[in-house]
């Protein structure tokens, strides 16, 4: 089937709410019936080749794969609906699909546990209602009582700065990337919270608290803080049959953070 560039048209009737989760009412934009022709995506991806190398996936526990149309339209449309614009963080920007199957599947520690990605997630829901079930959890870490992770540079007035002031941790951690990466492998990341067995963190665990479930729907966008802590929230059935599917946009508010590639979790 020819892929053409209208294929991701948006639905002028769409219907859009805002929620604010958590202590720290992080908001998370929900759009209902987000575009035009579901079917029509639907039939595409589904002859699309999907790879789960790392370039591509990172440690998303699935497969992607990318049509090289332009997503501009669509982040514009998103940027309206998220209330100030949003740039592509990754460049080019495909449309990237993605598809996780629960059948033969074995989660890593990362895979079990809430993640951040860089800045604002819009991820957008394709599978048809009888395959619809769970969604994308928001999530606060218990042991610090975070419910989200600042970019770098960290200020003194920020939580997180305040947190390791408490416990005595140099302000090193905070100087570059490596060092965040590190303070976030071991206080916040431990492999110790994840969640046990081959499970996704979906309810909780004694580390990790449930604040809000995006509950997936066909054709609906959410685009969140991904800074807060999240993951998919995925029990077994019915992805033992069917692929859960969807779109994933990794945005930025700042204009001058992009990156080339596109592999994230
Ligand atoms: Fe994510």
């Amino acid at each position: 089937m020819e892929i053409s560039d209208d294929l991701l048209e948006i639905n002028p009737n769409l219907q859009s709410q805002v929620a604010y989760v958590g202590k720290g009412k992080h908001k998370a934009v929900l759009v209902d019936n987000f575009y035009k022709d579901l079917e029509k995506i639907l039939q595409a991806t589904a002859k699309l080749s999907y790879t789960d190398h790392y370039d591509l996936t990172g440690n998303f526990p699935g497969a992607r794969a990318q049509i090289n149309i332009s997503t501009q339209p669509v982040i514009d449309a998103i940027s309206k609906l998220w209330g100030s614009q949003l740039y592509s963080f990754f460049q080019p920007q495909l449309a990237v699909f993605q598809a996780l199957t629960t059948r033969d599947y074995r989660l890593n520690i990362g895979q079990r546990a809430p993640h951040i990605d860089p800045d604002i997630t819009a991820l957008i829901y394709l599978n048809p209602e009888h395959s619809c079930t769970g969604g994308t959890a928001l999530y606060r870490h218990r042991p610090t009582g975070l419910e989200r992770l600042p970019r770098l540079p960290i200020t003194p007035d920020q939580e997180v700065w305040q947190l390791a002031e408490r416990l005595e941790l140099s302000n090193e951690f905070f100087q570059t990337e490596e060092g965040y990466e590190n303070f976030q492998r071991s206080m916040i990341f431990n492999p110790l919270f994840a969640a046990k067995g081959n499970n996704y963190i979906n309810d909780g665990n004694e580390f990790w608290e449930l604040l809000q479930l995006v509950e997936m729907k066909p054709n609906r966008l959410a685009i969140f803080d991904a800074r807060v802590f999240h993951s998919q929230y995925i029990k077994e059935d019915p992805y033992d049959k069917v692929f859960r599917m969807n779109q994933i946009i990794y945005l930025t508010a700042e204009q001058n953070t992009m990156r080339t590639g596109s592999s994230l979790a």
